[in-house]
């Protein structure tokens, strides 16, 4: 295999080998790889469902195996419309976040592959929260380091984005219903790595001892910081048969917007979460 790192704090773009092929040393190889860089991209790949769902189980047991990430319906019309809630749910991805930091356990990371993608537009953008937090200033690492604070998904897209009542969605609604909320703290240690993550995300809308209105403005105060350097900051233009593996206890992701009259179409297999590492507080 050939290796290319990104000019970047984070990732790697990974040729000459085909996933489906691996063996059980390459695997641990590629393991590796994944908690150096955050981040691995593996262009031409052409997985299908199966091959995808077998790979994603080399990180850990599956929060579940296989989502479609799609404007596209069974029967290839485009669903474009703003009151559907699929393209909600499509609007709310592309606002940064970590996944499953609204489920009482935190995913460990994600494969999504491209099976359709538009002409332009519909990039994923990652952002290294190792060199996040490492580049705050000594009074907001202090300001931050006892505080956590509560991710809802309820709030982030049914309150934001006006998802209907789920019982009469056709979007499955997944950790609408979470109660509590989990709580988890702004700054969390990575299992595996020892190194400390920025953990924030566009679920936060409460931290105890602030207002609502002061919480979410702290949220997005680090985001900004998050993002506002180049170096830590990487968005992908997908090509058909791309496959990605991401750690998302390091790194926070967002979609990018496309024509939504073009059909974009990616599957999701999504990486449990330690059960004691990735628990919100309050379930522990
Ligand atoms: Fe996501």
């Amino acid at each position: 295999m050939r290796i290319e790192p990104l000019n970047k704090t984070f990732g790697a773009k990974i040729y000459e080998l085909s996933i489906p092929l691996l063996e059980a040393e390459e695997l641990k190889a590629i393991y590796d790889l994944w908690l150096q860089y955050c981040l691995l991209i593996f262009p031409n790949q052409n997985l299908t469902n199966e091959e995808q769902i077998k790979f994603a189980k080399n990180f850990g047991n599956l929060e579940f195996d296989l989502s479609p990430i799609s404007n596209v319906r069974g029967d290839g019309s485009i669903r474009d419309a703003n009151d559907d809630d699929i393209v909600k749910s499509l609007r709310g991805n592309m606002e940064w976040h970590h996944d499953s930091t609204y489920m009482p356990i935190q995913a460990k990371g994600a494969v999504f592959t491209a099976h359709l993608v538009p002409s332009s537009g519909g990039e994923t953008g990652w952002v290294d929260m190792r060199s996040a937090y490492n580049d705050l200033s000594p009074s907001m690492k202090e300001k931050i380091s006892g505080l956590s604070a509560y991710h809802s998904y309820e709030w982030s897209q049914k309150e934001r984005f006006g998802h209907k009542d789920p019982k009469v969605s056709e979007f499955n609604s997944y950790g609408f219903d979470i109660d509590p909320k989990p709580l988890r703290p702004l700054v969390k240690t990575h299992a595996e790595t020892g190194e400390k993550c920025l953990t924030i995300g566009r679920h936060i809308n409460k931290i105890p001892g602030m207002s609502d209105i002061e919480a979410q403005m702290l949220a997005r105060e680090l985001e900004e910081f998050a993002c506002s350097s180049e170096e830590r900051v990487f968005h992908h233009k997908w090509t058909e048969g791309d496959a990605v593996i991401w750690d998302n206890r390091c790194l926070m992701h967002q979609a990018c917007m496309w024509d939504l009259s073009e059909g974009r179409i990616m599957y999701h297999s999504r990486i449990e979460g330690d059960p004691i590492e990735e628990a919100a507080s309050n379930y522990l």
